[in-house]
C-alpha cells in the first residue's frame, strides 16, 4: 500500500462474524450461543479478541440478535446489523459505515480490521497476536491464517501460486476433486488493511455453490490491484478448529476445560482426572486444592487453598474458603462455605446460604437461606430453611424447619449451643434460646427460652404380651374362615401345630 507510512502501524479494529444461523447444528439456538465448556462461543471469542486491546471491538449480528446481544451484554461492543445473511463478505460489509465513522472518515487514513469467525472457540490471544505480526511485516493488504488438517472436509482451501504465494481460497463447495486433496485450510481469522478492504468486497459476487458473498474472494481482487496478499500457515491446528456442529462442539468444549485443568494444575491444584473434570472460565482455585473427577464447578465462584472437591459435587456461584472438605454428589450454589467446614456427601446448599467455619453438613441435608454458625452440625437427614443458627448447634437427624405456611415463608432462629433431638419440627417463626435442648420427636410451635427442655410427646404405654395375643386371636379367625372350605390341608398356627379346634367344630 503505498499510502502506508513507516513509524507507528494503523490503529487495530476487530469484526466478529456472528450473523449466520448455523444450520449444521440443527438447533433452534443459533450456532454462536451455543455454550462451549460452559460459555455462549460468541461470548468466549469476543473475550479473545478484546485481549489484544483493539480501538474497537465490533460484532455483526443478525440471526437471533438479541439473545447474541444479551450473550455479550457486560462487554463494551459496538454491534452491527446483517440481515439477511448473505454471506462472511457481505457480513463485514455492513460495518464499512461503523468502520468509517470510529476510523476518523478513513479517506486516507488507515486502520486494520482482524476478522474473527465467531465459531473459533479454541482461538487464542497469541495466535490473533502472530496473524498480526505476519500481517505487519509482510506490508500486506490482507492477510489469511491457514492451518494444516488432517481432514479439511468442510473447510476452504489454501490455493497456492506456482510460487508458493496465496493464489486464492475456494470453499469446499466449489472445490475441484484436485484442490479437495489441499490440506492447508483456511481458518476463518483475517487481517485486512481499510478502507481497501472494502473496495474489494463490494467487488465479491455471489455466483458459487451457495449463492453467497464469500470473504476469501477478496485475495485474488487485492492481488489483482497489485496489492500483497499473504497467508499466514499457523503450526497449531487445534487452535483454530471451527465449530460448525454439536460434535465438534463437544471436542472444542473438551479442550478448553482441559486447558482451564491443565492452568490450574500450573498453579499448584491437583487435578486428579483432568479429562472429567469442568471447570468454568471465572472459577478460581487455591493452591493445594484436589479436585476429584466429574466435578463441574461453574460462574463465579471461588475456591480456596488446600480444600477437597468430591466426585460429583456441582458447585455454582459460590465462595469456598480454605481447607473445605466438598465430599461426593454436593451441589452448592450461590452459597458461602467457610474455613473449615465438611459439606456432603449428598448434601444440598441451595442460594443465600453461609456455612461457617468448621460446622458440617452431612448426608441428604438440604439448607437454604441460612446461616449455619461456627462449628454447627447437621450431619444427616435434614431440611433446613430461613434459619439463623448459632454457632455450636446440633441439629439431628430428620429435623425440618417447617418455614412454609403455604403463603409466606418464616425464619427460624436457634441462639448459641441449642440441641435439637432427632426427628423434630420446628414450626417457624420460632425462636430456640441460648443451650435450648429439644427432645427426639418433637413438634416445636413456640419460642423455647433460653437453657430450657422442650418436648412433645404422645405418653408411652406399654401393654405386656399384647402381641402374643393378638396372632393368637388372629390365626384362630383364620381357622374359622378357611375350615369350611379345605379341610383336608389345614392352616398352620405360628407356633407350626396343625390348628384343629375350630376347624373340625
Ligand atoms: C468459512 C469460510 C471457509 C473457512 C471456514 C473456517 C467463507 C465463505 N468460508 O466457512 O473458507 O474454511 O469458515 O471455519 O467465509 N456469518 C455471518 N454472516 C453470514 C454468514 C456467516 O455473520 O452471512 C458468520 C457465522 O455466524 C460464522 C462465520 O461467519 O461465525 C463463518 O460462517 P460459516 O457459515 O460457519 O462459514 P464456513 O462455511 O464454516
Ligand atoms: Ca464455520
Amino acid at each position: 500500500m503505498s499510502s502506508m507510512r513507516k513509524g507507528s502501524p494503523p490503529a487495530l479494529h476487530t469484526l466478529i462474524l456472528a450473523a449466520g444461523e448455523g444450520k449444521r447444528m440443527r438447533s433452534a439456538r443459533v450456532k454462536l450461543l451455543h455454550e462451549v465448556a460452559g460459555d455462549p462461543m460468541v461470548r468466549i471469542v469476543a473475550r479473545v479478541a478484546r485481549e489484544l486491546k483493539p480501538q474497537t471491538l465490533a460484532v455483526v449480528v443478525g440471526t437471533q440478535a438479541e439473545e447474541v446481544r444479551a450473550a455479550l451484554e457486560t462487554f463494551s461492543i459496538e454491534f452491527v446489523t446483517q440481515n439477511p445473511p448473505l454471506g462472511t463478505a457481505h457480513a463485514v460489509m455492513q460495518a464499512e459505515p461503523l468502520m468509517r465513522r470510529l476510523a476518523g472518515g478513513l479517506k486516507g487514513g488507515r486502520g486494520t480490521l482482524l476478522i474473527l469467525n465467531g465459531d473459533l472457540p479454541l482461538i487464542t490471544a497469541a495466535v490473533l497476536k502472530r496473524l498480526l505480526k505476519q500481517h505487519r511485516a509482510s506490508g500486506a493488504a490482507a492477510t489469511v491464517l491457514s492451518t494444516v488438517v488432517a481432514d479439511p472436509s468442510g473447510y476452504g482451501r489454501i490455493v497456492r501460486g506456482a510460487s508458493g504465494g496465496l493464489a486464492r481460497i475456494v470453499e469446499d463447495r466449489d472445490a475441484e476433486a484436485a484442490e479437495k486433496r489441499i490440506v492447508e485450510i483456511n481458518a476463518g481469522l483475517y487481517c485486512a488493511e481499510m478502507p481497501v478492504l472494502f473496495d474489494a468486497l463490494r467487488r465479491t459476487g455471489r455466483g458459487n455453490a451457495q449463492g453467497e458473498y464469500y470473504l476469501p474472494d477478496i485475495f485474488p481482487l487485492l492481488a489483482k490491484r497489485g496489492l500483497i496478499v499473504e497467508a499466514y500457515r499457523h503450526p497449531v491446528a487445534e487452535e483454530v478448529l471451527g465449530v460448525n456442529d454439536r460434535s465438534e462442539l463437544a471436542a472444542a468444549s473438551r479442550i478448553l476445560w482441559r486447558r482451564r485443568a491443565d492452568a490450574l494444575m500450573a498453579s499448584g491444584v491437583s487435578v486428579v482426572d483432568p479429562s472429567c473434570t469442568y471447570i468454568g472460565s471465572d472459577v478460581e482455585v487455591g493452591p493445594d486444592t484436589v479436585i476429584w473427577p466429574q466435578a463441574r464447578i461453574e460462574g463465579r465462584t471461588s475456591i480456596g487453598a488446600g480444600c477437597s472437591i468430591g466426585s460429583l459435587a456441582h458447585i455454582m456461584d459460590s465462595i469456598i474458603g480454605d481447607d473445605v472438605t466438598v465430599r461426593n454428589m454436593c451441589v452448592i450454589s450461590d452459597s458461602r462455605v467457610e474455613r473449615g467446614a465438611r459439606v456432603g456427601p449428598f448434601a444440598h446448599v441451595r442460594p443465600g446460604t453461609v456455612i461457617e467455619e468448621a460446622a458440617h453438613i452431612g448426608n441428604f441435608v438440604e439448607v437454604k437461606k441460612s446461616r449455619i454458625g461456627r462449628g454447627s452440625k447437621a450431619n444427616h437427614l435434614a431440611y433446613v430453611g430461613d434459619a439463623t443458627v448459632g454457632a455450636d448447634c446440633n441439629i439431628g437427624a430428620g429435623t425440618i424447619t417447617c418455614n412454609y405456611d403455604g403463603v409466606r415463608k418464616h425464619p427460624t432462629i436457634l441462639e448459641d449451643g441449642v440441641f435439637i433431638g432427632s426427628d423434630t419440627q420446628l414450626v417457624a417463626p420460632v425462636r430456640l434460646g441460648r443451650g435450648a435442648y429439644i427432645g427426639a420427636g418433637s413438634t416445636i410451635t413456640k419460642d423455647v427460652p433460653g437453657g430450657a427442655l422442650a418436648l412433645t410427646r404422645a405418653e408411652l404405654r406399654i401393654i405386656p404380651g399384647w402381641a402374643e395375643r393378638r396372632r393368637a386371636q388372629q390365626a384362630a379367625e383364620d381357622a374359622g374362615t378357611t375350615g369350611n372350605t379345605v379341610k383336608s390341608a389345614p392352616a398352620a398356627t405360628p407356633a407350626g401345630r396343625p390348628k384343629t379346634r375350630r376347624g373340625k367344630r
